[in-house]
């Protein structure tokens, strides 16, 4: 056992994502168990800089009691942020200026008043690259990857695309027999930032007839043909699957809008797609975004045990003095990775994936 490490802390950032609460338990039990105290930083990093309301202070107690039966809740017991980034805080010039301040140092102080003695990160690209800047600082820090988007490297999943692709088909299945029925096209608008995964995935198993991705631009003459062809060999319903950071070729990602310490906002893509569809086929067409209800509700089976098995892992690693690193799905294994590696760059869909070429034998179209 690690003797040096006495108190940790547990910190949740970016978007939440089914199994963030059952990571929080597995980490919780497996560090009590090892005799460590345990505390959750209130709304990412939040809690540590910023002035808060919570009675009990910014970092909440994770006692056995307080990680009893949430597994199977969405969301995260401890709050997350993904407004307002530490390391570019949006900070008011006397000028009344804007500008994005580092606040890091101050978090790293906090850790030291409240002898945190390591930092288990659960994050997408961005909270995983705000936890790389306390590690480079010295803190002790092991990530846990979380997105519904599925874009992050170096793991093969990240937990929460498996609940977010499971509601969107279910969804897809849902607008089908509408489609049907009314003989419509119905556009779905599914997340995933710059990355085409959840598209793909609930594309493919909902057995859309076109899918667009961010990785292949599309041409929407493509796509309408393939709406016109459908409806002269006798379907006259379709369903197009598009992902947030579609984009046409030679185009740009349909952004909503940008402000100071976030990320920026992404959508309106589906509307689009919707609208010069019944322009250019003459059929009535509907946008269904499902947004943030990818994000919502419980787990599925597989989720909630990578979510266990992720943070289990993250105490194994802190237990065996590793630090800068991410946990990993390498099945059938869970191993660590550098969190440098993990987050340099995005994890795209490669177009020779199995899952794109079984799309295109089953002759969906991608636009191109
Ligand atoms: O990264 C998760 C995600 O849900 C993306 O798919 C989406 O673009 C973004 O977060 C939306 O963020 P917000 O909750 O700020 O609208």
């Amino acid at each position: 056992m690690n003797t040096k490490i006495k108190r940790i802390a547990i910190s949740t950032g970016g978007g939440d994502a089914p199994g963030l609460n059952a990571v929080i338990r597995a980490a919780t039990i497996a560090a009590i168990n090892r005799g460590w105290e345990v505390f959750g930083i209130r709304d990412g990093y939040n809690g540590l800089f910023l002035p808060h309301d919570y009675p009990e202070g910014g970092l909440m107690p994770l006692t056995r009691h307080a990680v009893r039966g949430i597994t199977h809740l969405g969301g995260t017991i401890i709050g997350t942020t993904n407004k307002g980034n530490p390391l570019k805080y949006p900070t008011k010039r006397k000028d009344g200026t804007m500008y994005e301040k580092d606040r890091s140092d101050e978090i790293m102080r906090a850790f030291k008043k409240h002898k945190i003695d390591a930092l288990i990160a659960v994050g997408g690209d961005g909270s995983l690259s705000i936890a790389k800047v306390f590690s480079d600082k010295g803190m002790r820090v092991v990530g846990v990857p979380k997105t519904i988007d599925n874009d992050l490297s170096k793991t093969v999943i990240t937990f929460g695309f498996d609940t977010a692709v499971s509601f969107a088909t279910g969804c897809i299945d849902r607008l089908h027999s509408t489609a049907e029925a009314h003989q419509r096209v119905m556009v779905v608008e599914v997340m995933g930032r710059y990355a085409g995964w959840i598209a793909l995935e609930c594309g493919v198993s909902g057995t859309a007839d076109v899918i667009l991705i961010p990785e292949i631009p599309y041409d929407m003459n493509k796509v309408a043909k393939k709406i016109n062809d459908r409806t002269k060999s006798g379907a006259k319903f379709s369903i197009v699957v598009v992902a947030e950071g579609a984009k046409p070729i030679g185009g740009s990602t349909s952004v909503i809008g940008k402000e100071l310490g976030r990320a920026e906002r992404i959508g309106g893509i589906g509307e689009r797609v919707a609208k010069e569809i019944q322009k250019l086929t003459g059929k009535e067409s509907r946008c269904v975004v499902l947004g943030h209800l990818l994000r919502g509700g419980s787990p599925t089976t597989f989720d909630r045990l990578i979510s266990l098995r992720f943070g289990a892992a993250a105490v194994r690693a802190l237990d065996e003095g590793k630090s800068g690193v991410m946990v990993a799905l390498d099945p059938p294994t869970v191993r660590y990775v550098p969190l440098e590696e993990a987050t340099k760059r995005l994890k795209n869909v490669p177009l020779n994936s199995d899952v794109v070429l079984t799309a295109r034998d089953l002759g969906t179209s991608f636009g191109d």
